[in-house]
């Protein structure tokens, strides 16, 4: 066997290992904890959205808190896949907005998940030219993607 097919089956072998602990791991969290968490985060997402779009409005956007609350979102940005395990949807009783499609159709939900973390990237990097008008653009560019992900698996009130 070369040296490449032995690392591809070692490779493969931890990738099983880490799959069954993270799984594990999810399975023993209760799904109100879950769901709890991630709505708070969520509220995390709108309360640093907020901060940045007040701020353009005001004429006062300044690199340091751009930066800061374009991190924050990027970090929870890069965590999301991980927030959706099965059995945290409404079949749970404990009340959550999330809709069926999310396990329904789980590669429409990455596929938002990976433009939501691909737009939080390009804001970090907007944040940090501290540029007033490309940091405002670029928020909304990830406003967008937010919509884009509620729209097919947020319950709207
Ligand atoms: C990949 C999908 C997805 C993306 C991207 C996303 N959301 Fe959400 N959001 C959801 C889902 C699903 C819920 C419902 C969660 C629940 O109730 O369990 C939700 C709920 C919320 C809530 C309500 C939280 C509560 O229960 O009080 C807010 C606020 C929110 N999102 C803001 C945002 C903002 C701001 C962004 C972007 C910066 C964002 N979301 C990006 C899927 C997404």
């Amino acid at each position: 066997m070369s040296v490449l097919g032995r690392g591809s089956v070692f490779v493969a072998a931890f990738a099983a290992v880490l799959g069954v602990g993270l799984m594990a791991e999810a399975q023993q969290r209760p799904p109100a904890d879950i769901i709890a968490a991630r709505q708070q985060a969520m509220k995390t997402l709108g309360a640093e959205m907020k901060g940045i779009g007040d701020a353009a409005k005001a004429g006062s956007i300044t690199k340091e808190d751009a930066s800061a609350r374009a991190s924050k979102i990027n970090e929870i940005a890069n965590q999301m896949v991980s927030w959706f395990p099965a059995g945290t949807g409404p079949e749970s009783g404990v009340k959550t907005a999330a809709l069926p499609a999310i396990w329904e159709k789980p590669a429409d939900y990455k596929a938002a998940i990976d433009r939501f973390a691909g737009e939080s990237a390009k804001l970090v990097a907007a944040a940090n030219t501290g540029n007033a008008a490309t940091i405002a653009a670029a928020q909304g560019e990830v406003g967008k993607s937010c919509g884009g992900c509620h729209q097919i698996a947020r319950q709207r009130n």
